[in-house]
Order: structure tokens, then sequence, then C-alpha cells
């Protein structure tokens, strides 16, 4: 159990130019001080990502967005004003006084003020030590391309034997939502939907008067945004989304000895009469806010179990699966150009 004590421990290692991992409601983060140069480049470094890919401030409730940027629109406070402390990013211009390595050198800044009570304690305890605005960079604490951490021994796994990095790990439990927040970018002039989230488009449109723009769209010069690249989120166990006969026929053409994880609704695993017994099955859950809470886990859990591959159930194609299934289809790009029958087939299992 966390005490007061470990998180202000962590915010002294935070003022230090120190990296903390920590749970927010979404997923777990990796923190430094947003103006610190090294805590910033330890970042990049421990999860390997290219420096032109911008990171998150994360504000405590009490801290004022508007430090960060020139002038904060009355669209980015009514946003925050309906969805803050909560799962809600803001891309807003970025404040020439701040420094472009958080933005991957871009003219913007990405703004989130989590509600987990554990990353707001860290980020006031940060606040008060470090005193004036401050705020604290954190990317998804995963190495880079890879599935987000949603408990501390995600993390741990992520950088475990990594050497020339110190990462204090605060241990706040499993995060609830389970996918990375929802992004809205106001900087543009207009609003874009860059990354879907537990806050639907519905619910933004609503606040704003106004439908953002969907990614795809002809939004102008996109930022490069690496949860916006098409092959992200990736398990390492390759990932096949099919529908649900497609999975009844690899199935039905299921060699032996090609240990194959299913994970489909109950409905489709009915359908097969008899499970061969390298056949690890998971029944999807009904609703998307349990398939959320779950996800990153179950990726995680199968990356473990060494199967030739994961035949993944395509979800409905409607708002409410929106996020999840963003997930699962840029999980699933990396393997496109892969067949899950060739893979499976008897001669040639990948392991
Ligand atoms: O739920 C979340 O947002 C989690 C938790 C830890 O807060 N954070 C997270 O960070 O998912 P990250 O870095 O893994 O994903 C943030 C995404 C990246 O695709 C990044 O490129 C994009 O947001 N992003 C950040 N700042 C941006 C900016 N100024 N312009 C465009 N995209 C930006
Ligand atoms: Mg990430």
């Amino acid at each position: 159990m966390l005490t007061k004590v470990d998180i202000e421990y962590a915010a002294t290692r935070l003022v230090a130019g120190e990296l903390v991992a920590f749970s927010t409601e979404t997923v777990y983060g990796l923190g430094g001080d947003a103006e610190c140069p090294s805590a910033v480049a330890a970042i990049y470094a421990a999860k390997g990502r290219p420096t032109d890919h911008p990171v998150i401030v994360h504000l405590s409730p009490e801290g004022d967005p508007a430090y960060w940027t020139d002038y904060l629109l009355p669209s980015a406070r009514r946003l925050i004003d309906a969805f803050w402390p909560g799962p809600l990013t803001l891309i807003v211009k970025r404040a020439p006084h701040i420094s472009m390595a958080i933005s991957g050198g871009q003219d913007s800044v990405g703004l989130r003020c989590p509600s987990h009570p554990v990353a707001q304690a860290l980020l006031r305890d940060f606040v008060r030590l470090k005193g004036g605005q401050a705020g604290v960079a954190a990317p998804s604490a995963n190495r880079f391309g890879r599935v987000s951490p949603t408990s501390a021994q995600h993390v741990r796994d992520e950088f475990h034997g990594m050497t020339g990095v110190t990462i204090h790990v605060l241990d706040g439990g499993a995060c609830s939502i389970g996918i990375e927040s929802t992004i809205i970018d106001l900087s543009r002039g207009f609003p874009a939907l860059l990354r879907p989230g537990h806050v639907t488009l519905e619910e933004v449109a609503n606040v704003l008067g106004e439908i953002p723009q969907l990614p795809g769209q002809e939004i102008g010069n996109v930022p490069r945004a690496s949860g916006m690249l098409k092959a992200h989120y990736s398990p390492r166990t390759p990932l096949f989304l099919l529908n649900a006969e497609e999975i009844l026929s690899v199935l039905s053409v299921h060699p032996a000895n090609a240990p194959m994880a299913v994970v489909a609704f109950p409905a489709t695993l009915s359908k097969v009469s008899v499970l061969p017994a390298d056949i690890f099955s998971v029944a999807l859950p009904h609703t998307p806010t349990m398939l959320a809470n779950q996800l990153y886990a179950l990726l995680r859990r199968l990356d473990h179990m060494d199967m030739s591959c994961i035949l993944f159930e395509a979800l409905p194609d409607i708002s409410d699966w929106a996020a999840i299934n963003d997930r699962l289809r840029r999980a699933a790009a990396t393997f496109l150009n892969i067949e899950p029958l060739h893979l499976i087939a008897k001669d040639n299992i990948i392991r």
C-alpha cells in the first residue's frame, strides 16, 4: 500500500531530475520534470522513442494550463471545465518559454490533468517542492511501439534489466480505464481528434458545439504523434483481427501443435464444437469499458504464453468501440503482411 511518504519521496526524485513511473486512470506514465532537459532526454532514451514524437505534460488540478500556452482558447477552457481532471489530453499552441524538446520540435504542447489519486498527489507534491507552475512530462511507460502498461508490474517488465537509467515505480494499482487518453488538437484553428479514448467524440462535440475532424480527414499538416502511427500498441505475438467466420474457418483447419490464442465473443466460441487442446480461448466481455480495462493486460499475458498467433475477433464498428478498435487495428497493422494460416501451417510455426 502506497503511503504519503512514498509519494512525496517520488516527488523529490522528480525535482532531482530523475524518472518516476506512476499510475493514472488510463495507463502508467513514465514521468520526468517537463522543464528539465536531462529528465526529458532520459524519458526518450528509456522508451527508445524518436525525439520528434512529443510527450504530454501532466498538470496538478490546481495547475494553470495557460502557463504552457500563449493564450488559452475558450474552446480549451470549455473542454477543461467539462473533462478535467480526467482522460482527455488537449494539444494547444506552445508558449515560447516552453522547451521544444517536449513537443518533438513542434509549436504545440499536449496537456492533461489526470484524475487518479496517486497521480494527483504526486503532481501536487512535485509542484509544491519545485515551486511555480511545474508539470510532469509523461508518455506511457512502455518501450516505443509496445503495449501500454496498466499495472506497476507491467512497467517493471518493460524496463527490466535496462542499464543506465533509474526508474522509481509508484504502484497505484491497476488502471481503471486501461487505454490512453482521448487527444483533441486545438492548435490548428479547428478541433481535431488525434486519438480516440474513453471521452468520446460525441461528448467532445457536445461541449464544443462542433464535431472534431477525424484522423485521416484532410487536417492539414498532421503533427507527428506516435500513437498515430499505423503500427503501434503491438504485442510481440502476431495478432490478427478477423471476423467470426474467418476465425471459425482458421480453427477448422488448425493443425496440431500450433498453439494459438483465440479472443472472441462467447457466441463465436460457442460455435466451435470441440476446441483443440492447444487453443487458448478468451471470451470477450460485452462492453467496451470492460474490454478497455483488460485489453493491455490480456495482450501482455498472451505474449508470455508462447503462442503462434492471436486471433482477435473484430469488434462492432460503432462509436462505443472506436477507441479499442483503433488500438487493435494498430496492433494488427504490424502483422498485416502475414497470413494467419501461413503462420500456423504445420511446418512453419513461428514461436
Ligand atoms: O493516457 C495518456 O495519455 C497516457 C498517460 C500516461 O497520461 N499518456 C500517453 O502518452 O499515452 P504517450 O506519449 O504514450 O502518447 C501521447 C500521444 C503520442 O502519440 C504523442 O505523439 C501525442 O500524444 N502528442 C503529445 N503531444 C503532442 C503534440 N504537441 N502534438 C501532437 N501530438 C502530441
Ligand atoms: Mg504511448
